[in-house]
């Protein structure tokens, strides 16, 4: 059930009878009123075209829609309209609620989503830069796949690039100084460095590396074995931070930039049948309109370098190709940083004029900005290397820890355990889904892993709460048979919000932001606690209190079902 699509038909099937023009979206929501829980909007501006006074258009809306058993209407101010939901029509809606697993939420029509997120150069380890994609997206192919949409999730992990001619030659050096190799590659980072400070300093070793890059590239055999060892450990790395972090990927969505080896040729090809290519510096460039350099000439788009290797626009174009006519998706989206921006806008320019993209095929980039410090510089640590992102996960769990020992001591060292965990991880996350995703935002441990404002923590024990009223009595939730009987002022908001979770969960998938459903989930949890306040629940006598529990009982499952599409645990007790 979708209340604001019900408004929309009623209200503005009327308003249009009467003759206001994009009537469509005129029905938005009065934000922080107690009865009046809509407000139809579009009124004022419609009398002045029609030269008629705003309330007197208003009262023909109101005689067009008569007596309706579901909405009580009412002008208000100089010519809007409260719409305010009856009790009746607010419990009838809520049963449903009740008797929906899905708490409401249709499923869309079904389309073919490929989802482009997290994908870690494997050179490295991940670090905390790769939070955002990872999060985010996650949260993503989530919502979508409860909307009932075929997701792919395709981790386009960097596998292939320069960075793995130093790795190899190095890892080829201590093999033969007889070196044990699984040891040394435990701390991936360390290795990483090592490698390229060799890169740097010794000129040998540095031509050593860059042969071995064209050599695996073409399929060496010795180069694609110890290739192979070192994409194994790393993606070990990657799986256990994925883990840790409750990320859906698995293995079997890596689809790497190495996979697309093979059709770099045919790219090459066709984009010179389609004469897009032209040789600039020995390079095969396409050149586009719209895109014009840093030293304002037209900027390249280089698909196969003058050596003969393949830049990361050549395996972007190729994956887009995949995408497109491989798997046929509806929608590609690319959660990637936002200084990924031209790169993109030049992957999907040059992928259009190949004709790789139908027309009724969409591309999106959806960008975010950095992981900031308090003092507003990038998150790096003192010496200016990235944050292990392993790192920030154990601290997190170590900080939650030291709450939970602190908030309930009682708690056994398991359930301490597992608190910590819960806790530790669903604050990194939501910190980073709750802010806007297109800008930057400061990390910061105490915010995020306080138990007051708009946190997981904070979502998380209201959900205990809710969860304790039931423990207190020994009351199965499930088994509440009986009616909701609404009264109370409070009761009505908390319905209200309840037969919302639909709009935010569709919200999110206009523009994937995830925030929209943080909020909701924040101002829901707010709205109980005011209800439970105002509303004895286990004192209070029937049919109140079957009414009551019956709501306390929507309430948790909402919480928990929006936490859940954020990647974000719960426990009962905390
Ligand atoms: N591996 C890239 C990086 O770490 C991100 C890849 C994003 N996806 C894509 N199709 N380009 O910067």
């Amino acid at each position: 059930m979708n209340l604001k699509q019900l408004l929309d038909d009623k209200v503005t099937a009327a308003m249009t009878t009467v003759g206001i023009a994009d009537a469509k979206a005129i029905v938005k929501q009065a934000q922080r009123s107690e009865f009046g829980h809509y407000q139809a909007n579009g009124i004022m501006g419609a009398a002045k075209r029609q030269k008629t006074n705003p309330r007197e258009l208003a009262a023909k809306v109101l005689e067009q829609l008569g007596d309706d058993k579901d909405l009580q209407l009412e002008i208000a101010g100089p010519g809007f309209i409260n719409i305010t939901l009856k009790p009746d029509f607010l419990a009838e809606a809520l049963k449903g609620l009740q008797n929906s697993h899905r708490l409401g939420v249709d499923t869309a029509q079904s389309r073919v989503f490929v989802v482009d997120y997290s994908a870690p150069n494997l050179a490295k380890e991940m670090h905390i830069g790769h939070l955002r994609s990872t999060t985010i997206g996650d949260t993503a192919v989530r919502v979508l796949e409860f909307l009932g949409q075929k997701v792919i999730r395709a981790n386009h992990v960097g596998d292939w690039g320069a960075q793995f001619g130093s790795l190899l030659a190095y890892m080829d050096q201590l093999a033969s100084q007889g070196e044990e190799l699984s040891s040394e590659l435990k701390d991936l980072e360390k290795f990483y460095q090592s490698a390229s400070a060799l890169f740097r300093s010794d000129e040998a070793f540095a031509s050593k590396a860059r042969s071995f890059v064209v050599r695996l590239q073409g399929g060496d055999e010795k180069c694609l074995a110890l290739w192979k060892k070192f994409i194994a450990e790393s993606t070990r790395h990657c799986q256990a931070v994925y883990d840790q972090l409750n990320i859906t990927l698995t293995a079997s969505d890596i689809r790497a930039e190495s996979a697309y080896n093979d059709v770099l040729p045919l790219v090459v090809d066709e984009l010179e049948e389609r004469q897009l290519l032209v040789e600039s510096d020995g390079a095969k460039c396409v050149f586009l309109d719209g895109f014009i350099g840093k030293d304002d000439k037209p900027l390249p788009a280089i698909i196969q370098k003058s050596d003969g290797g393949y830049p990361y626009m050549a395996t972007d174009l190729a994956a887009v190709r995949y995408r497109a006519s491989t798997i046929n998706a509806h929608e590609v989206l690319y959660f990637v940083g936002a200084q990924q921006q031209l790169h993109l806008r030049q992957v999907f320019a040059v992928a259009t004029a190949a004709g790789y993209i139908g027309d009724h095929q969409r591309f999106r980039h959806l960008p975010f900005g950095w992981v900031l410090k308090a003092d507003n510089t990038p998150f790096k640590t003192r010496d200016g290397a990235d944050v292990k992102l392993v790192d920030v996960l154990n601290e997190a769990v170590d900080r939650a820890h030291r709450l939970v020992d602190e908030k309930n001591p009682g708690l056994s060292p398991e359930e301490k355990k597992t608190v910590a965990r819960v806790v530790g991880i669903g604050a990194i996350k939501y910190a980073e889904l709750s802010k806007n995703r297109t800008t930057d935002y400061i990390f910061d441990w105490d915010t995020m892993l306080s138990f007051e404002g708009n946190t997981a923590p904070y979502l998380q024990y209201a959900y205990t709460r809710i969860q304790s009223i039931f423990r207190r009595e020994n009351i199965s939730p499930t088994e509440i048979h009986g009616e909701f009987h609404l009264t109370d002022p409070a009761e009505f908001r908390l319905a209200v919000k309840l037969l919302q979770f639909g709009e935010a969960i569709n919200g999110i998938i206009e523009d994937y932001q995830a925030n929209i459903l943080c909020n909701y989930l924040f101002d829901l949890a707010g709205i109980f606690m005011s209800f439970y306040e105002a509303c004895p629940v286990l004192k209070a006598t029937d049919p109140h209190r079957t009414s009551r529990l019956l709501l306390c009982h929507l309430t948790a499952r909402t919480l928990h079902k929006g936490l859940d599409l954020l990647g974000i645990e719960t426990v009962e007790q905390m």
